[in-house]
């Protein structure tokens, strides 16, 4: 994989690949594999080796506050197919002897050298003990990707996403090092007050992002925290 630590954005802008019509194909996914094979994220990643386009908004995110920094010890949530896992190894410089980014994930991770994935549900609170004793230290940067498989009914959709916010908050007050970073995914309007106002007690300083390679139609959004209180 090359180095793209300091390539945030995508040089690719060309033009726009057409795809064959097929009877079969339903709508929605057309729409999906032309959105796909014209995204210059993308077309980036694939070409960097990167798991998934998510590795631009870590990047991006991470231009903007440098947190990743040398010797750092990471935990990813909800890290498949990998692209954050990949940016954080970069970063903090882990390697195959010294493991300092971990994740974990209900769905499996192929192996991302430099770094140790779990099988789990966040959602188990046998999960805490096992990522933290496999590090064998409590993490200086919590990072959260989590989304819930949306089902199209509003209210569900945001109480799924909240609840995943809500999960990882409490597993980073419970695990994070002080002056830690946590860096979580939200949705359009930013964190739920009540969790914002946890998050602004708790750490000195707390912004909304949203990265350029967050597609703009998405209701995704983040929030990072940064300096966590004693
Ligand atoms: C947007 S993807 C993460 C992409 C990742 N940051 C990357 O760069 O490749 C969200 C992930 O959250 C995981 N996830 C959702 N709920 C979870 C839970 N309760 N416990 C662990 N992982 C979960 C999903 O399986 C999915 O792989």
């Amino acid at each position: 994989m090359s180095d793209l630590s300091k390539n945030v954005l995508p040089s690719n802008r060309g033009k726009k690949q057409k795809i064959r019509k097929s009877n079969k194909r339903k709508l929605s996914s057309t729409n999906w594999i032309k959105r796909q094979i014209n995204d210059p994220y993308v077309i980036e990643a694939n070409k960097l080796g990167y798991k998934s386009r998510a590795a631009f908004k870590l990047l991006q995110i991470n231009e903007k506050y440098n947190f990743l920094k040398p010797n750092r010890k990471v935990i990813d949530l909800g890290c498949a197919p990998g692209g954050w896992l990949q940016v954080a190894v970069q970063k903090v410089r882990s390697t195959e002897n010294e493991v300092k980014v971990i994740g974990v994930d209900i769905l499996p991770v192929d192996n991302i050298p430099g770094s140790k994935t779990f099988i789990g549900d966040i959602n188990d609170s046998a999960i805490d003990k096992k990522l933290i004793d496999f590090l064998g230290d409590y993490p200086d940067i919590i990072l959260s990707d989590m989304a819930a498989n949306v089902i199209g009914h509003k209210q569900t959709d945001h109480l799924r996403t909240t609840q995943l916010i809500e999960i990882a908050l409490d597993f980073t007050l419970k695990n994070l090092k002080k002056n830690g970073t946590f860096l979580v995914k939200t949705f359009k309007g930013g964190t739920e007050t009540e969790l914002l106002n946890i998050m602004k007690k708790k750490f000195n300083y707390v912004k909304n992002i949203k990265p350029l390679a967050s597609r703009p139609e998405s209701v995704e959004s983040y929030t990072v925290c940064l300096d966590l209180k004693g």
